[in-house]
């Protein structure tokens, strides 16, 4: 079986071509970071254009790096959800077009549970039942993810996402976008107790988490309580130990409540996905957490943390159980659990 899965629900156009195997096959990303850098963020309708220039060449590469034809395709995949909607709806759209003309079932699949499948391939064997921590742009939750496609929410963030505090950080210090590696290679030079920042929720029982204060307390250790204006520093000591002040305050309370999770729900199992895993120094810390508390630990490789269509896999388990989509499938923005 040769599983085709397309990814447009953010900035990166992926194409992945794997089998019920869950043997990866290609999973070409194309990011659009050139186009959307100079606005500092993603804007939703030149991410969907470019989705619609990209998908076809992204797929046509997949399909060469794979050796496979389209016409050796059992099944199509998309991610429908959630994401941009208008980004969302060239991947659905397409899908729907290829699962038609080529007369094979269409799958869908879920971004925030394929980020979790992520780690579950990267691992070569079953690690569910197990607790789910999703580090993105537009999310960061804690799951308890009973099987692949059943998971139950834990708690998640009242405000901005880790990874849209580092984007905004990076902003504020004059890294630029994407702000999360940017950030990263700053916080390397710098002290991280250099400035003491705050930890939301941190000692409360409570699984949630709040990026927003953080932010806040970033624009005013450098211009002044209550002074959110002014312009960004450039190299040197007061900017890196700011980068590596507010990373310790994510890493600390991130650490912190996934602990929290694995001691609530008694799994051994902590599995993480999303673009914020990618960040070295987190990884460290939640390795060092889990051998602590006597749990494994499932980190993807850097290249299936980020978005890519690879980790559409997660609709493997889907066909196994002829779960198909049908073809009124709909891109929904938002993430609304069970699917
Ligand atoms: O999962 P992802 O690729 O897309 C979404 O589903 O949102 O995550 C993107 C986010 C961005 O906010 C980016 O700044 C962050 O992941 N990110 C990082 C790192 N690499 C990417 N954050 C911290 N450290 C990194 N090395
Ligand atoms: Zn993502």
């Amino acid at each position: 079986m040769h599983f085709l899965a397309l990814e447009t629900s953010c900035d990166e156009t992926s194409v992945a071509i794997f089998t019920d195997e869950l043997q990866i096959l290609a999973n070409v990303v194309a990011s659009q970071i050139d186009l959307h850098a100079k606005f500092g963020g993603v804007v939703p309708e030149v991410a969907a254009r470019a989705h619609l220039q990209r998908l076809l060449p992204t797929m046509d590469e997949a399909l060469r790096q794979a050796q496979v034809k389209l016409a050796d395709i059992s099944a199509v995949v998309v991610m429908n959800s959630p994401g941009l909607v208008g980004a969302l709806l060239v991947g659905v759209s397409a899908a729907k077009m290829l699962a038609l003309t080529l007369e094979v079932p269409l799958l869908s699949a879920n971004h925030i549970e394929a980020h979790i499948f992520a780690a579950r391939m990267a691992a070569g064997r079953d690690i569910f039942p197990c607790v789910g921590l999703v580090v993105s742009g537009g999310h960061t939750s804690l799951f308890l993810c009973k099987t692949p496609l059943d998971f139950d929410l834990l708690g998640g963030t009242i405000d901005d996402a880790a990874g849209e505090a580092f984007d905004k950080v990076a902003a504020i210090l004059g890294l630029g976008f994407p702000g999360g590696p940017a950030v990263e290679r700053e916080a390397a030079l710098g002290d991280p107790k250099a400035h003491a920042l705050p930890r939301s929720f941190l000692k409360e029982d409570r699984l949630a988490f709040s990026f927003s204060g953080l932010k806040t307390a970033v624009l005013y250790a450098l211009y002044g309580v209550g002074k959110t204006r002014g312009s960004a520093p450039g190299p040197g000591k007061v900017r890196a130990d700011l980068a590596a002040s507010f990373q310790k305050a994510v890493i600390d309370v991130l650490v912190a409540k996934a602990r929290q999770a694995l001691r609530k729900t008694k799994l051994a199992r902590l599995a993480v996905g999303g673009g914020v895993s990618a960040n070295q120094a987190l990884r460290g810390e939640l390795e060092a957490m889990a051998q602590h508390e006597g749990a494994e630990i499932f980190i993807p490789p850097m290249k299936l943390c980020t978005d890519n269509a690879a980790m559409a896999a997660v609709a493997v388990e889907k066909w196994r159980r002829q779960i198909f989509a049908a073809f009124d499938l709909d891109a929904v923005p938002n993430y609304q659990g069970k699917n």
